[in-house]
């Protein structure tokens, strides 16, 4: 099998989760992304693997982000939504619904940590993002490690350092959390002075430190888009003290807590954490949305609003 990157420079695999940066893939020309490729998978993800969302193309606050549903419409439909309305699917965990696509994440894996010096990776996941023209991406953070990677069409990312007040400390706990969704958090246009802005172009592949904000906007045609997800020992000790500085939170108010990942206060907040998802297995709480349009390729936007309704994430 021949390799998914085109070479990768030394500077870059030095700088790789340390700082924003853009690697050359050939995941585009692979056919697994083809029209007739995602509708099967759009049919083939189960509504607990799904988001649907919209927001007006000239609205910034992502606390607007709204939630939809496209269950039981056929793949083809719900692209035709896509490329006339202004609406973007994403699919998660498609490795689960077809091997072809686990046997790239793990293809894609196995050259990073080959091509870069002491990179790890576990629970890799993939999802696929489908989305309308000129769409706008509301500001969020992710969780785990993230990097996108453009398939079909073209669009601007801004990306934008993981700390205050890019990132208040709150919003990241609540998110890792989940009090809160990963778009509660607000955007000023004034970040965009500090942001690392890329044009992607199907080949390109983006990479951030973890937890960086970031918001994307198409250009003028459907965007097919991977994301790809994974942890590691230096992601997971960021994860624990994210979280347990959240659980601290109550007790400390809105005062800076230390984010430093070694020393005794960092084991002490290590082992709160891991005791506290511990105590929590079972009853793994999920965040309910409200769910307020549903898909419609009968529409110039490409939903209909529907009575709202919440359902677990
Ligand atoms: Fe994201």
């Amino acid at each position: 099998m021949s390799d998914i990157f085109s070479s990768i420079s030394d500077a870059d695999a030095h700088s790789f989760a340390s700082r924003p940066l853009i690697l050359r893939h050939n995941l585009h020309e692979s056919g697994l992304f083809d029209d007739g490729a995602l509708a099967r998978l759009i049919e083939a993800t189960p509504r607990d693997r799904f988001h649907i969302n919209t927001i007006p193309r000239d609205v910034n606050d992502p606390r607007q982000w709204r939630e939809g549903d496209m269950s039981g419409l056929p793949g083809q439909a719900v692209l035709e939504a896509v490329a006339k309305g202004n609406i973007w699917v994403h699919l998660q965990r498609i490795q689960e619904a077809d091997a072809a696509y686990g046997e790239l994440l793990n293809q894609a894996f196995d050259e990073l940590e080959r091509k870069i010096p002491g990179f790890k990776s576990f629970k890799r996941s993939m999802s696929v993002l489908v989305s309308s023209p000129r769409m706008n991406v509301a500001y969020h953070a992710d969780v785990p490690g993230q990097s996108l990677w453009q398939i079909r069409g073209r669009k601007r990312v801004w990306i934008y350092p993981a700390r205050a007040p890019f990132l208040p400390q709150q919003a990241i706990e609540n998110i890792v959390l989940k009090r809160s969704g990963d778009t509660d958090f607000t955007f000023d246009p004034r970040f965009d002075e500090s942001a690392d802005v890329f044009d992607l172009s199907p080949g390109d592949m983006a990479s951030w430190p973890q937890n960086c904000p970031h918001r994307v906007v198409n250009e003028d045609c459907v965007n097919v888009s991977v994301t790809m997800e994974h942890w590691n020992a230096d992601l997971r000790a960021t994860y624990a003290v994210n979280y347990a500085n959240g659980l601290l939170r109550p007790h400390v108010g809105r005062r800076p807590l230390s984010q430093a990942t070694s020393g005794p206060a960092f084991w002490a907040k290590f082992a709160l954490a891991g005791a506290h998802k511990m105590l929590r297995v079972g009853k793994a709480r999920a965040l309910p949305l409200k769910v307020d349009f549903r898909v419609d390729p009968t529409s110039q936007s490409g939903f209909s609003d529907i009575e709202p309704y919440l359902v677990l994430k």
